[in-house]
């Protein structure tokens, strides 16, 4: 039987198999409350539910599912909420990015990026949002970026994607306070991860020495502004202090500095210049 002050409550974590969301399951779980994990990679959901329930005695459901399809916050929504299980807590965490210049991503993965990252996140919100609001209770945590501060080239959609998610998030949590239900919205420097592979970003070890902080610190920071009822939040002090500083420096300076500090991509090897056409034979040998 699980104890702590979660007990009873049931969270959903998005985006749980590795990273973040990971440490935001450990973390809720380690608080009593029971657990739905998704993800798309269910050998890690699994490992995750196992070593949960044997540590804090929680329920944990598992559902390997890709929230970049458009079905898929329906589908979630009727598993959970549909069949009986209220959500009390969402975590709305997983997402992608990708480090590369726009014109050389293929639109798919675009598409992929904004529908995950944007369309699902709003309408998980929408639908399990409803429901919160109906019980009159409910805490629905929204993992945006720092990057929702600054445009950034070479995560131009990236950045733009996080921008709406903040400004999303907070405009709920307006509308949702007088009904019960506490909106956050969580904004990650850089964060130990499998991030920065996914992305095919490659970073420096002094820079993952001196400016990131592991998951788990960056899951409690989410978590304490959540059940602290405020509606934004940036992880670490320096990041703080680095986007409040942002509001004294002209905009297209900030784009400047966003692209300086993501240095280049890895470009796409070009595609191979199409071979010279051999000169037709001429059918009579000559
Ligand atoms: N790490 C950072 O430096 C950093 C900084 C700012 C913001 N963030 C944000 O923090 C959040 C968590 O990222 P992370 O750093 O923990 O990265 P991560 O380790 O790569 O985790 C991303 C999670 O999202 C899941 N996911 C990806 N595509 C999915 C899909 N189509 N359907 C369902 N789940 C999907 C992944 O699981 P599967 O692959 O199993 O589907 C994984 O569990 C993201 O929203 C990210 O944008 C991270």
């Amino acid at each position: 039987m699980a104890t702590g002050e979660l007990a009873g409550k049931t969270a959903l974590v998005t985006g749980a198999s590795s990273g973040i969301g990971r440490a935001f399951a450990q973390l809720l779980a380690a608080r009593g409350a029971n657990l739905v994990v998704v993800a798309r990679r269910q050998a890690e959901l699994d490992r995750l539910a196992a070593e949960v329930t044997a540590k804090h005695q929680v329920k944990v459901e598992v559902i390997a599912l890709d929230l970049s399809n458009p079905a898929a916050p329906a589908e979630l929504h009727a598993r959970t909420e549909g069949a009986g299980t209220a959500i009390d807590i969402l975590i709305n965490n997983a997402g992608f990015g990708t480090h590369q210049y726009f014109l050389e991503q293929p639109w798919d993965k675009v598409r992929e990026q904004l529908q995950l990252n944007m369309i699902s996140l709003t309408e998980l919100s929408h639908r399990f949002g409803a429901a919160m609001a109906q019980r009159g209770r409910g805490h629905l945590l929204n993992v945006a970026s720092i990057g929702a501060y600054t445009p950034c080239p070479t995560y131009a959609t990236y950045s733009a994607g996080k921008a709406y998610v903040r400004d999303f998030t907070e405009a709920l949590a307006h509308e949702l306070a007088p009904r019960g239900v506490r909106v956050c919205c969580l904004c990650p420097g850089g964060t130990e991860s499998e991030f920065h592979q996914v992305a095919g970003q490659t970073v420096p070890g002094w820079m993952r020495a001196v400016a990131f902080m592991s998951a788990d610190k960056c899951a409690r920071i989410g978590l304490r502004a959540l059940f602290g009822w405020r509606r934004n939040v940036v992880s670490g002090i320096s990041n703080k202090i680095g986007m409040w500083f942002l509001r004294f420096i002209p905009r297209r300076m900030i784009v400047w500095i966003g692209a300086r500090s993501m240095g280049q991509p890895r470009l796409a090897a070009p595609a191979a210049p199409a071979a010279p056409a051999a000169p037709a034979a001429k059918a009579d040998g000559a």
